[in-house]
């Protein structure tokens, strides 16, 4: 095996609202990725941060009567605190709102000035001038142009669908002061992303190498026209900046204007992998000069496609850095098959869920069947998820350890035996018994669920490890360790052991099966079950121990996991109402 390097990262979260389920999908599926590849052996690099920066946070610290840093600082905390809760584990969580990330930007920005890439330009925006501020589309309501709903967005109608420029809006106000809003010019800087050197790196960039996924990929065709002609493309140039008052960083050499939060929000990557490499004794060069060998890998939702496809890439490029290997997408969630709610309860806060007393792990596993790799929007189905939870973690995987585990502990003082190991390989043959065919079956089928996990299709990394605690659950059937146990002939001892070995045996690798799902109930079983210290550090399964697990013994443990009571759910979905 190649040793690959990796430097991945999930998107950075607003800071100015909570975690969610929604969100939480991402930095789940990103964190199974990180640990899968980890255990397998590869150096990986896992940065996320909180996006600190724009007006709603300036306007949210300006209504809580605090500072924006002061607001940032305790929202970086409730979000540090949600994600070690469902165990997300990053190298390092930063935030964008650092030195790091302001020099960084100012260098991109210089670099792209430098090659004749930024340009300025008057534009016209409307402007509160009872707040004396430039309105972000967000900011101003008014009636649907097309409709004629009323309290629509500056920039979308949520009633028809429709979407339009702010000063297309009937009747529009402010959404700060509620006064009526006036156009006015402001000078701008855009980044010229219709330059045919943008335009010819992007059509090279996105489609080479299966760097996006087929459904993306199209998508980049639509935005960079498919002509071999730049000029025929589409894109339009970038709008970076905004006018004070601003919370961000104040662009070089241009007094009273700030990056857009947007321009600044994907360095914070970098910036986040600058500050651990400083605290790490590592060169940040060497991830990312544009001769780098490390692979950059970013996670995010379906909706933020545009800017880490076009705006992201190219900024790297003709910043003096590298851009990335693969953006990988995914869909959205929907809870019981509508948008999340804060009236029906369905907008359902990270914290909320742990403070109701439900296992992470849980949701972590759910999430995990329903991801398949794709672009497609997933629903958590609370009936489904009790039902899945409870019939194979509880019902299959659990039940393995608990099925066996004790008549080893009576009646073999808790050994194990180790002579079921398939001769000369691995692959099932003829001369196999039964009990070295379940064995065999495991190492078989574990080259196509790393696959599976390597391709973010956990939905089918999960069917097949779930086929396997079936195979288990009906070996155990077949055999009747119980019957053997009280048969009270003495044959029957020596094969209850075989038996009960085997079991708890493939019960270990599916431990190594699962842990980038249940990293926390995996190292649980290595130490209560089989009395294992950790693999490696942090570590307890390697991958490669789904050959032979190191497992002698077995011990006494309590349970692994409890079933969710559809009660739990209730209460979880009633702490959520809102107004
Ligand atoms: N701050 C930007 C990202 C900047 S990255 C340089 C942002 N923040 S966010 O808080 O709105 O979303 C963070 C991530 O969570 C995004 O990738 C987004 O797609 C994802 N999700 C937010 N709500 C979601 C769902 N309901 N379902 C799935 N993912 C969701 O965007
Ligand atoms: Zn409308």
């Amino acid at each position: 095996m190649t040793q690959r390097s990796i430097f991945l990262t999930s998107a950075l979260p607003y800071a100015n609202g909570a975690i969610h389920l929604g969100h939480l999908v991402e930095y789940i599926q990103t964190d199974i990725w990180a640990r899968f590849q980890r255990m397998s052996g590869h150096e990986l690099v896992y940065i996320c941060a909180d996006d600190t920066h724009g007006t709603p946070v300036m306007l949210r610290a300006e209504k809580e009567g605090i500072s924006p840093e002061a607001l940032i600082d305790r929202v970086w905390a409730e979000h540090f605190r949600d994600f070690t809760g469902f165990g997300v584990k990053f190298d390092h969580y930063y935030t964008t709102h650092s030195e790091e990330n302001r020099e960084l930007a100012e260098g991109i920005y210089k670099a792209l000035r430098a090659q004749g890439l930024i340009e300025i330009r008057q534009i016209d925006q409307m402007y509160d001038p009872v707040k004396s501020m430039f309105l972000p589309d967000r900011f101003i309501k008014g009636d649907c142009p097309r409709c004629g709903a009323a309290d629509q967005y500056g920039d979308s109608c949520e009633a028809c669908g429709a979407t339009y420029s702010p000063t297309d809006l009937k009747n529009p106000i402010s959404a700060v002061s509620g006064a009526k809003p006036e156009t006015r010019q402001s000078e701008h800087h855009f980044f010229k992303l219709s330059d045919p050197r943008c335009v010819q790196f992007l059509r090279q960039w996105a489609l080479q190498d299966n760097r996006l996924q087929p459904e993306a990929a199209n998508k980049l065709r639509e935005w960079l026209g498919s002509g071999d002609n730049p000029d025929e493309s589409e894109l339009g140039d970038w709008d970076i900046s905004r006018d004070a008052p601003y919370f961000g960083f104040e662009i070089p050499d241009a007094p009273g204007k700030y990056f857009y939060v947007w321009l600044d929000a994907p360095i914070g990557y970098y910036a986040g992998l600058k500050n651990w490499c400083a605290k790490n004794g590592r060169d940040f060069n060497a991830f990312t000069a544009p001769n780098s060998t490390t692979e950059q890998v970013h996670f995010i939702g379906k909706d933020i496609l545009y800017f880490h496809t076009l705006f992201w890439p190219a900024m790297l490029q003709f910043g003096g850095f590298r851009p990335p290997s693969r953006v990988y997408a995914h869909g959205f969630l929907t809870v019981d098959g509508a948008k999340m709610s804060k009236s029906r309860g369905t907008f359902i806060t990270a914290e909320s869920y742990l403070k109701e007393g439900l296992n992470p792990e849980w949701l972590r596993y759910y999430f995990a069947c329903k991801l398949n790799g794709s672009l497609e929007d997933l629903d958590l189905n609370f009936n489904d998820f009790v039902a899945r939870v409870n019939s194979d973690l509880v019902g299959k995987f659990a039940n393995i350890a608990s099925r066996t585990a004790g008549f080893v502990r009576k009646l073999f003082n808790g050994q194990l035996l180790d002579d079921a190991r398939p001769a000369g390989g691995l692959v099932a043959g003829s001369t196999m018994d039964d009990h070295q065919a379940l064995e065999a079956v495991f190492i078989a089928r574990a080259p196509a669920i790393a696959e599976a996990y390597e391709a973010r299709d956990t939905a089918r990394a999960t069917r097949e490890i779930s086929q396997l605690m079936d195979a288990v659950n009906t070996y155990i059937d077949q055999f009747k360790p119980w019957e053997l146990a009280k048969s009270g002939q003495a044959s029957d001892l020596p094969r209850l052991h075989r038996v009960c070995s085997t079991s708890l045996r493939c019960f270990a690798r599916l431990c190594v099966l699962l842990q980038p799902i249940l990293p926390v109930v995996c190292q649980r079983a290595r130490k209560e079950v089989f009395g294992l210290e950790p693999a490696q550090d942090d570590q307890a399964w390697l991958w490669n121990e789904i050959d032979w697990p190191a497992v002698g013994r077995v011990e006494v443990f309590g349970h692994l996991f409890s079933r969710v009571d559809r009660s739990q759910i209730d209460s979880l979905i009633h702490a959520n109402i809102e107004g």
